[in-house]
């Protein structure tokens, strides 16, 4: 059994999340639940390969081999139902890096590329600093949980339009997109010819009863017009080693992409996100599962507390991934406002404006930090916006 109520101060590491408190929040003097990493343990079978790496005491160049190779495909085969071939895999220096190249080796300047708003803030970025142009296709809420606006996408795409950043499973709502969601999807882009770049970085951490369906699986033709991108970062709390891949089927988009990726020797990577990606991969099951268990007890933590004593806020059930997207609209604040008052209670989030204007309302809370964490920020924010 591994001991995910372990406190471990992580202050003085250099972390985003303790030591970037002040720089983000302008005090030091919150709970910090806002980057996307957890307060566990990297497990110990990722921690003693890299120890065992680092007795050599030679730190040159390094070679991903065929170990590697076959620790994902073992994954993804075990984890997904998902078989690949392992040439169809390709590395990047982080999820965020490995889509923005992508994107300018898959679409040229002043073409459109399709985002769903609200989603991960960095994607706005990647569009609009490779000097792409950015077409929204928001999310609409059915039945309290994000869906896709397919109308809208068709009055959207026009022939200048290359590429969707689909975002599944979903940050910050948890959504995984259900198979008759992402194969309306695949079918509009298919038709206008619109090729796919799939950011499925929270793919492993699985809450709830929906499974996540690798949008590949879905038929060859899906395949055909997707780059998956993936990791272990958020798995396993790796982030910090920026280790991530991607797997193109089509062979066209593949050379395109390893081009972008090898100009500025980009393909290199990194001694210990490669070990670590391995041992994750080949040993992690066991302490997955103990994770999701933890990270499911958390949001029912949450859930009920809210609805007791703080009810005007309501969460999106998740069914996936350790971000929670709560709904504050109720009390009818600014952003601003909203923020101030949380940080004057003494808990750290992410503005929902921050994943574009339609989050506006919105904070996400990171819980993937000790149930003692937790219950003090959750009676923190009972105490500023309950009653
Ligand atoms: C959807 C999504 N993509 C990418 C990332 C970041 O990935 P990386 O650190 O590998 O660039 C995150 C981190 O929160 C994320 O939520």
């Amino acid at each position: 059994m591994y001991n995910f109520d372990e406190e471990i101060n992580r202050e003085g590491t250099d972390c985003i999340k303790y030591d970037g408190r002040q720089a983000f929040f302008g005090t030091a003097d919150v709970l910090p639940l806002w980057v996307a990493d957890m307060d566990f343990r990297t497990p110990d079978f990722v921690i003693n390969a890299l120890r065992k790496r680092l007795e050599h005491e030679i730190l040159g160049y390094t070679i991903r081999t065929d170990a590697y190779r076959q620790a994902i495909t073992g994954w993804l085969a075990r984890r997904h139902g998902w078989t690949i071939k392992p040439e169809w895999i390709s590395f990047s220096p982080g999820v965020v890096a490995g889509l923005t190249l992508a994107i300018e080796a898959m679409s040229a300047q002043d073409e459109e590329v399709v985002l769903q708003p609200p989603v991960y803030t960095p994607f706005f970025d990647s569009v609009r600093l490779t000097g792409r142009r950015i077409i929204e296709n928001p999310l609409k809420i059915e039945n309290g949980r994000y869906t896709f606006d397919f109308d809208d996408l068709k009055r959207k795409i026009t022939r200048h339009t290359k590429l969707l950043l689909l975002c599944n499973p979903h940050n910050p709502g948890g959504m995984a997109w259900n198979r008759e969601e992402l194969t309306e999807l695949v079918d509009i882009c298919l038709k206008h010819n619109v090729f796919i770049i799939s950011d499925e970085i929270h793919s492993d951490l699985i809450l709830g009863a929906r499974k996540h369906i690798p949008l590949p699986t879905l038929s060859e033709a899906a395949a055909a017009n997707c780059a998956v991108l993936m990791a272990p970062s958020k798995t396993f709390n790796l982030a910090g080693l920026t280790t991530s891949f991607l797997v193109i089927r089509n062979k066209l988009q593949f050379k395109k992409y390893e081009k972008r990726l090898h100009t500025p020797h980009l393909h290199m990577g990194n001694l210990f996100g490669n070990i670590a990606l391995e041992s994750a991969y080949s040993h992690g099951e066991h302490w997955l599962e103990e994770l999701l268990e933890y990270l499911r007890g958390n949001f029912y933590l949450l859930q009920s507390t809210l609805q007791q004593s703080a009810p005007g806020i309501v969460p999106m059930p998740p069914d996936a991934t350790y971000l929670a997207w709560l709904d504050f609209s109720s009390f009818g604040l600014t952003d601003d406002e909203l923020n101030t008052r949380l940080i004057q209670a003494g808990v750290g989030l992410n503005r929902g404006s921050q994943f574009g204007q339609q989050g506006t309302g919105y904070m996400r809370l990171n819980f993937g930090c000790t149930r003692a964490t937790l219950k003090t920020a959750l009676q923190r924010i009972a105490d500023a916006f309950g009653g």
